[in-house]
């Protein structure tokens, strides 16, 4: 119980949630209201140790040359791209065809993914959209509906030449549910639609089910359009939806300004502000660099540490609790488990561990005194894994840090909304990195290169291959993560045919710049 004593009560009670859905599964005679402090049972809590303990003490002793800083913390250069220009719309809306419902799964950045291809989809049939309705996850279990995360009136307002979307159904088809649709096979559900559709599978399949019946519920619905040969139009009405449209509500908004307040100006700085002299040294450098921060959005859950399949250094006790949880989960398809540790970190497959995104950090040259805030949901091994990335970066925060249990009222438990907070704060940061390839660190990828911000993607294969080399000197580690990710900190990269707009918007959402 320790360890969750240090997490907030939102990660504890997803833990709880995710342990409660499972547990049954590993002990189902030991599953009963009694057993509540369960956790405490699991060996897998032992604190994991650090598994690279001569670099991590190297990078503690590191003195990083103010230029290297300066360099590191500098904006990025105009590349030479920048939004396009809104398109003339083809006012006015022509005849709607009837009602797109769509009912999205997946976490939030999955359902914000789905609702740019929703808005597309209503566009391509002529159709009136309904706001989207957002599944229940079975793991984050948060019940937030669209209009609990994103401003509606702001998202009709700004589509309003585009697509016709409306709250909620006519009275005439409000039979049309969720619920009407979970307890039998219905007519106007559309549940085939393939996985990167064309615009011509949804204007022959979906197109007459709406003539017949003024409405089409589509589910499922993640990743059912199709990113290649899309006319230009659909595509940037996609990006529109993506960069412009979505606002969260302004709940989310008003916390997530306080938190970038907050990391802007600490109270312990406030005074210094206004001081401009250049001179070298800890003080010169906290006053250039003073305002500055960077978002570090950690997911290492044991859902993806169990994936993975990957050694984390807990001992036997932890990787058979991550197989047994892998059993559970994934049963019969193996996946990388045919693999051993050294042969997936050698692929770049392990997803890096707090410890070793600090040595990442390190190493690119954040000293100790970078103010972090740490965007993640919940952390498998708790605190005694963050305190390592503790050591390596004091001045680590996150929302428990900043703020007070009645700041965080609203959100707090939520994991959508909380989710939607640490996205605002990461757009706000000087830079982003994130320690594993998802849809959070994709969304954010796009979101960022659209606005021209840096955001350091990790090379996973690199690392892996390093971390694997228990001889390797601090300097020469220092000076290969520097090479290898020269140019990984933000450079436009133009989307290649199957990419996805919303993580490469160049060039489709991007033009060039006069
Ligand atoms: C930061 O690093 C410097 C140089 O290695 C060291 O002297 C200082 O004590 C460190 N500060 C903190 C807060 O760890
Ligand atoms: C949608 O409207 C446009 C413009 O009026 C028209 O060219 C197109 O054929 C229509 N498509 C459908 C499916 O109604
Ligand atoms: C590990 O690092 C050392 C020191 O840089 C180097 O000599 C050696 O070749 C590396 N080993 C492997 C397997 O890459």
């Amino acid at each position: 119980m320790m360890m969750l004593n240090h997490q907030s009560q939102s990660q504890r009670t997803a833990l709880v949630g995710l342990l409660a859905t499972l547990l049954p599964f590993f002990f189902p005679n030991l599953f009963s209201p009694l057993s509540r402090s369960f956790p405490s049972m699991f060996s897998e809590w032992n604190a994991p140790k650090p598994m690279h303990s001569s670099l991590l003490e190297a990078a503690l002793l590191r003195q990083i040359p103010f230029r290297h800083q300066l360099d590191l913390w500098s904006p990025l250069p105009s590349q030479g791209w920048e939004p396009c220009p809104d398109l003339q719309p083809s006012t006015p809306l022509p005849k709607s065809q009837g009602y797109i419902q769509v009912f999205l799964d997946g976490g939030l950045n999955q359902q914000r993914m789905g609702i740019c291809d929703a808005v597309a989809v209503a566009k391509i049939l002529n159709s009136t959209l309904v706001i989207p309705h957002l599944e229940v996850n079975p793991v984050w279990q948060d019940s937030s509906s669209f209009a609990d995360i994103f401003d509606v009136d702001h998202f009709i307002q700004v589509l309003k030449d585009e697509v016709s979307i409306v709250r909620e159904l006519p009275s005439e088809l409000s039979w049309s549910t969720r619920e009407y649709y979970a307890t039998g096979i219905r007519e106007t559900r559309i549940k085939t639609a393939p996985v990167q559709a064309s615009a011509e599978w949804y204007l022959e399949n979906v197109l007459p089910v709406l003539q017949s019946y003024g409405v089409a519920a589509i589910s499922p619905f993640s990743h059912r359009l199709a990113f290649n040969k899309l006319p230009i139009n659909l595509q940037r009405l996609r990006c529109k939806v993506n960069f412009e449209a979505l606002a969260f509500v302004p709940h989310i908004r008003q916390l997530a300004g306080t938190l970038v307040n907050r990391l802007r100006y600490p109270p312990s700085q406030s005074q210094e502000t206004g001081t401009t002299h250049l001179k070298e040294g800890q003080e010169a450098i906290r006053n250039r660099l003073g305002s500055k921060f960077v978002v570090l959005h950690l997911r290492f859950d044991k859902d993806m540490a169990a994936h993975s399949a990957c050694d984390f250094g807990g001992g036997k006790a932890q990787k058979m609790a991550l197989a047994k949880y892998r059993q559970v989960l994934w049963q019969g398809r193996v996946m990388n488990s045919q693999f051993t540790d050294e042969e997936l970190r050698y692929q770049g497959r392990c997803p890096l561990t707090p410890e070793e995104i600090g040595l990442l950090l390190a190493a690119l040259g954040f000293s100790n005194t970078t103010r972090l805030y740490l965007a993640s949901h919940k952390v498998y091994g708790g605190e005694a894994r963050i305190s390592t990335l503790r050591k390596l970066f004091p001045l680590m925060e996150d929302k428990k840090s900043l703020t007070s249990p009645e700041e965080r009222a609203k959100i707090e438990g939520k994991a959508s909304l909380s989710s939607a907070v640490d996205y605002y704060v990461s757009m706000q940061s000087d830079i982003f990195i994130s320690a594993s390839p998802g849809n959070m660190h994709n969304a954010l990828v796009g979101h960022r290169a659209f606005y021209n911000l840096k955001t350091i993607r990790p090379s996973m294969g690199l690392l892996g291959k390093l971390f694997l080399n228990k001889s390797i000197e601090w300097s020469e580690f220092e000076e290969a993560i520097r090479a290898g990710h020269w140019n990984r900190q933000g450079t436009i990269r133009l989307r290649k045919e199957t990419q996805s707009i919303y993580t490469y918007p160049a060039p489709d959402c991007m033009c060039r710049s006069s």
